[in-house]
């Protein structure tokens, strides 16, 4: 894959999150959702963040999305503070600098491969550089994956939705890429398809990836891996869960 101007990073992706804690009120009391006391990936490497269910993985990774704010602590991506941020500025925030993959695909069933990939483009169009030019079908070749280019969705296995996903979610040149348990619905081979190509792309593009999953064997293809234990709030014991 080659590197062309139009992916051009938006923001130095270096992310680093402090002192991080989300506490859900509910009707049984406070549900303590994440504690984090520190969490930092360099700009350009990629990190496997791993741990048992419930321990917080997926709202850490809507927290780097600007998707949530937490309870206590920041969020810094590049120079920008996400958890500071309004709103609309954390909208304009993803549109510029992050792509998201999750365990389903949520490609739109009625449009082409190629046109789901467009949207996502045009979605994003405002907030990007005058000269960002990326092609969806120029894209989709350069992934391996012109040939799906005029299918709909349903034309298509689960790893191949996949990976259409992937070129999906960094087709505006996204500094950050993060992906909640990708391959989670996949058999190995084709969950090791996915993992090579947004390995693949993370490294091309130079952008700092955060990938969640279950599977050592998966966090093993990644620079580094990241434990969460599972919080507990004070007073509270571990055998609550
Ligand atoms: N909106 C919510 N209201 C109450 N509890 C929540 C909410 N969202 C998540 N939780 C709880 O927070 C904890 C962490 O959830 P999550 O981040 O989804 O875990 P993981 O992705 O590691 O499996 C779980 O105990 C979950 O039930
Ligand atoms: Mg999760």
């Amino acid at each position: 894959m080659n590197t062309t101007t139009a992916e051009r990073l938006p923001t130095a992706g270096r992310i680093e999150a402090r002192d991080l804690i989300v506490d859900y009120q509910t009707d049984k009391g406070t549900v303590r959702a994440l504690d984090c006391p520190e969490f930092s990936v360099e700009p350009g490497s990629n990190v496997a963040v791993m741990g048992p269910s419930g321990c917080g993985k997926s709202t850490l990774l809507g927290l780097l999305a600007g998707l949530a704010v937490p309870t206590n602590g920041t969020v810094a991506v590049g120079d920008i503070t996400i958890s500071s941020l309004s709103e609309q500025e954390r909208v304009s925030f993803r549109r510029r600098s992050l792509g998201m993959i999750y365990q389903a695909d949520n490609l739109l069933p009625h449009l082409t491969v190629e046109e789901n990939v467009g949207l996502q483009l045009a979605i994003c169009r405002s907030e990007l550089a005058a000269d960002h030019r990326t092609d969806p079908t120029e894209l989709l070749e350069r992934l391996g994956l012109a040939d799906l280019a005029r299918r709909l969705p349903d034309q298509l296995s689960g790893g191949q939705r996949q990976r259409v996903a992937v070129a999906r979610a960094i087709v505006h040149g996204p500094s950050v890429i993060l992906a909640d348990e990708p391959t989670g619905a996949l058999d190995t081979e084709h969950a090791e398809r996915v993992i090579e190509l947004l390995v693949n792309v993370q490294q091309q593009t130079g952008a700092t990836m955060v990938l969640v999953t279950h599977d050592p064997g998966i966090g093993a293809h990644l620079d580094r891996t990241v434990v969460l234990t599972r919080p507990v709030l004070p007073g509270e014991s571990d055998d609550a869960h």
